[in-house]
């Protein structure tokens, strides 16, 4: 292999720039959408940064063709959007015609511009009217999930491939009922097991009617967010450590969907938990185990883990029941988020993932990095710390193809900068500046110009 071949990307690989409803949207009242469990949440006070809302948000609900305007100028082949259920379903049963009008309208003009779409059908939106009535940890929401799955494969299914059904389950149900961190912001570690395990029945019930309605050349798959456990010894009570915290974020999501069920070893480590397994009924665990065409990989930082002398106490990192061991801070060079910037983590969880799915094909459907971007004066956005992280990264992707991992595509978290969660617009994610102060305008940063010459290549430049 000559230097050139050796940072090339295999032939077909899939490369893209990722976006959610909620973080870009905007349009909160428009066209008949309903209220999410975000909407509720980001009213209340004290839950995002300085009072922060996402009623506008980019705009990307009035300004959807300009966006697409830059994703093909910058010769982007892909776009991972996601699906508002309440705009689509406002009560998260009926169909809103218009606002599923919104997304036909989007496939096509993505079309258009030959940019290949990809969709999410769950970001985290869920309708309140749904919250309403249990949530997540009510089992009736994961059957309301796949009627949803079911229309909006029936109307954009002849145009759209690629599907993904539920975005980072970990989140959703751990912050979100867990931590209460994130919407509908309730903190009780029950409701939040109950709530992985019927986000887990929805990804499984949804994957059995888009199949159903599929047509040839359609792809479906889960995106999932690993966080690979990092210490600094390597001896018993460390690899225990690991074991605990890889368990319950990582394995946890992933072995029921690859049809080995919930694993023994992270049952054990909660059995003191009350009662949440009652929730799983007979054949839920077939269910959930619907073949999949690839592996969405969503990966951000590892975490440092430590054992604690005493293998009861209560654990900090925030996971529903962990004992016995926490997490200590992230060490440098960090993004703006405070996350560890880390990318041989990446190639080593690729790596893992090939031999622990026993091959299955992944995309790294979410990568990227928040800094705090300047407008230099000559009006451009020189943001090299954001070029070097996803160059490191792309690096680290190479990597783990030539060690094997059969990874078949990668995007960029994120398009746009915008509403990060309970960080409101604090966290610039973004290839493209937004100017919140400045009437949203957009300005191409530097590390969109670098990702467009990988792209070209289908390379890293060398
Ligand atoms: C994962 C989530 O899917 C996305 O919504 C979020 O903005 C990024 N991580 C960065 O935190």
């Amino acid at each position: 292999m000559n230097e050139a071949q050796l940072y090339r990307f295999p032939p077909g690989f899939r490369w893209g720039v990722g976006t959610s409803a909620f973080q870009i949207e905007g349009g909160v009242a428009e066209d008949g959408r309903g209220r999410s469990v975000w909407d509720t949440f980001t009213g209340v006070e004290g839950k995002i940064h300085s009072g922060h809302t996402a009623d506008v948000a980019c705009d990307h609900f009035h300004r959807y063709e300009e966006d697409f305007a830059l994703i093909a100028q910058l010769g982007v082949p892909g776009y991972r959007f996601s699906v508002s259920w309440p705009r689509v379903m406002p009560d998260g049963r009926t169909l809103e015609v218009r606002g599923l009008a919104f997304y036909d309208r989007m496939v096509d003009a993505l079309l258009d511009r030959g940019i290949s779409p990809s969709v999410t059908l769950y970001h985290w939106d869920l309708p309140q009217a749904l919250e309403d009535e249990g949530g997540w940890p009510a089992r009736d929401t994961a059957y309301r999930f796949a009627d949803y799955a079911a229309l909006v494969q029936e109307l954009l299914g002849d145009r759209v491939d690629h599907w993904t059904t539920v975005n980072e389950p970990f989140c959703a149900a751990f912050l979100g009922y867990g931590t209460g961190v994130h919407a509908p912001g309730r903190s009780d570690e029950v409701l939040a097991m109950r709530a992985a395990h019927h986000l887990m029945l929805g990804h499984g019930l949804a994957m059995q009617v888009l199949r159903a309605g599929a047509r040839q050349g359609q792809e479906f798959g889960l995106a999932l967010n690993f966080a690979p456990a990092l210490t600094d010894v390597d001896d018993e009570r460390n690899r225990e450590a690991r074991r605990k915290f890889g368990g319950l974020h990582n394995r946890f999501f992933l072995d029921p969907a690859l049809g080995r069920g919930y694993p023994e070893d992270v049952l054990a480590d909660i059995r003191h938990l009350g009662d949440w397994t009652s929730v799983i009924h007979d054949g839920d665990l077939e269910t959930i185990a619907q073949p999949m065409d690839w592996l969405g990989v969503n990966y951000y930082a590892p975490a440092r883990v430590i054992p604690l002398e005493d293998a009861e106490a209560v654990s900090n990192c925030g996971l529903p029941g962990l004992r016995g061991m926490d997490v200590t801070p992230p060490r440098g060079p960090l993004t703006s988020f405070g996350w560890e910037q880390a990318p041989e983590s990446l190639t080593d969880l690729l790596v893992w993932l090939h031999e622990h799915t026993g091959g299955l094909p992944t995309e790294v459907l979410e990568n990227g990095a928040a800094f705090e971007d300047q407008v230099e004066q000559d009006g451009r956005i020189h943001d090299s710390e954001r070029e070097r992280y996803l160059h490191e990264h792309l690096h680290a992707i190479l990597a783990a193809i030539h060690s094997g991992a059969d990874v078949r595509g990668y995007v960029v978290w994120s398009l746009l900068d915008n509403f990060e969660w309970s960080l409101g617009y604090t966290q610039r994610f973004g290839l493209v500046r937004v100017d919140f102060a400045d009437g949203l305008r957009r300005t191409v940063k530097d590390s969109a110009r670098y990702y467009a010459r990988v792209i070209e290549k289908n390379g890293l430049p060398v």
